[in-house]
């Protein structure tokens, strides 16, 4: 295993750029309409916001959806005109901003402007009865954006435009809390790139790298880094294609999408048996390993609290480092473009990435790419 650890260095004296954690999670869409009944039904999230024309915004609709800590937006432009049907021409469905919640909007902008970011959103103040917000934006790679939102002297449901909904469509959530990590694919060569600017715009530190003994298989192969942010709530694990026999599944994604964006966002479970079962019921198509993973799989992390016929009846795979353990699941992709999908996550005290199933699930996602004439 050739995963390397940094030296454990010191806590730094101050937080470089604070973030309190993830304030949402913005996907540019086609049919805005259509995916939130997708994410309420299959995914289990609730209906609770929309913006659009009957709220007083003439050229995009949003929902928005909310699970425990998970709130997503979903937004599709109104016409042929403008940045949303750009971006949904090129890339398709997709996520256009991973958001951050922070106490001071304007000076998290001016600090990573500073240090070198792009702006994408000068700082803005927006108003309703119930309150201010404070909103600015910065470019992270391809057409992805990192909005910075303030919401200190806010009370209502979420922003400024927004109204609440009460849908009598509403099915139960099925147990997901909150985002674990959000991964980003970049063309070759640009994954360190990528990982400086994560450190030296937003101070974020590299946790984690797998270079690409760790993670080829007989085909093809990735490097991956691992960033987080100062308190840990925020991981941005960066991968690049690595060259292998065959086309890597990463270089899959850049010829779909068009580009580098968000490959995966893992989402975080306290019952991933509970989860899957019923997002499977609810018709979310998941990789799937071969029987013999699960021969073999308790050798490798030894004792677990689930019964392994479970785990093996739905294909969650299991991986342990120092800290614990840790079971996860890989969906499909979740639109026609091999691009998006999820993770779904339960740690039970492990905090790394489930390197140990990266062969096996390298392998899935390589059978699904022949299978499209991708490989
Ligand atoms: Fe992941």
């Amino acid at each position: 295993m050739t995963t390397t650890l940094p030296a454990p260095t010191s806590a730094p004296p101050h937080d470089a750029f604070p973030i309190n954690g993830t304030d949402y999670v913005e996907f540019w869409v086609g049919n805005a309409k259509q995916a939130a009944v997708f994410y309420r039904a299959a995914f289990g999230f609730r209906l609770v916001g929309y913006r659009g024309p009957e709220t007083g915004v003439r050229d995009r609709v949003s929902y928005l959806l909310e699970q425990d800590k998970l709130r997503f937006v979903l937004t599709s432009a109104l016409g042929p005109e403008g940045a949303i049907a750009d971006h949904v021409r090129l890339h398709g469905d997709g996520v256009k901003d991973m958001a951050f919640w922070v106490d001071d909007a304007r000076a998290a902008w001016e600090v990573a402007v500073a240090r070198g970011a792009t702006s994408a959103r000068d700082p803005e103040v927006l108003h309703d009865d119930h309150g201010e917000i404070v909103i600015a934006g910065i470019c992270t790679y391809g057409d992805t954006i990192h909005s910075i939102v303030e919401r200190r002297n806010y009370r209502g449901l979420f922003l400024p435009g927004f109204e609440a909904v009460d849908s009598p469509f509403a099915p139960a959530p099925i147990g997901l809390k909150y985002v674990d990590h959000c991964v980003g694919n970049v063309e070759l060569g640009k994954m360190n790139t990528w990982v400086k600017f994560y450190e030296d715009v937003l101070g974020f530190t590299n946790i984690l790298t797998f270079d690409d003994k760790t993670i080829s298989t007989e085909y093809s192969a990735l490097m991956s880094k691992v960033m987080s942010n100062g308190n840990g709530r925020i991981k941005f694990p960066i991968n690049e294609p690595a060259e292998g026999r065959k086309k890597s599944q990463i270089d899959e994604y850049l010829d779909f999408y068009r580009g580098p964006g968000v490959q995966h966002v893992a989402i975080a479970t306290d019952d991933i048996i509970a989860t899957v079962r019923e997002m499977q019921a609810r018709g979310v198509e998941f990789l799937t390993v071969p029987r013999t993973y699960y021969e073999t799989v308790l050798d490798r992390v030894g004792t677990i609290d689930e019964e392994l016929n479970a785990l093996a009846e739905l294909g969650i795979l299991v991986d342990r480092d120092d800290e614990g353990y840790l079971l996860q699941i890989f969906t499909k992709p979740v639109q026609d473009r091999p691009t998006l999908f999820y993770e779904i996550i339960q740690r039970k005290g492990a905090k790394s990435f489930g390197a140990g199933n990266f062969k096996a699930l390298f392998e899935a996602i390589e059978r699904e790419q022949a299978r499209r004439g991708n490989l």
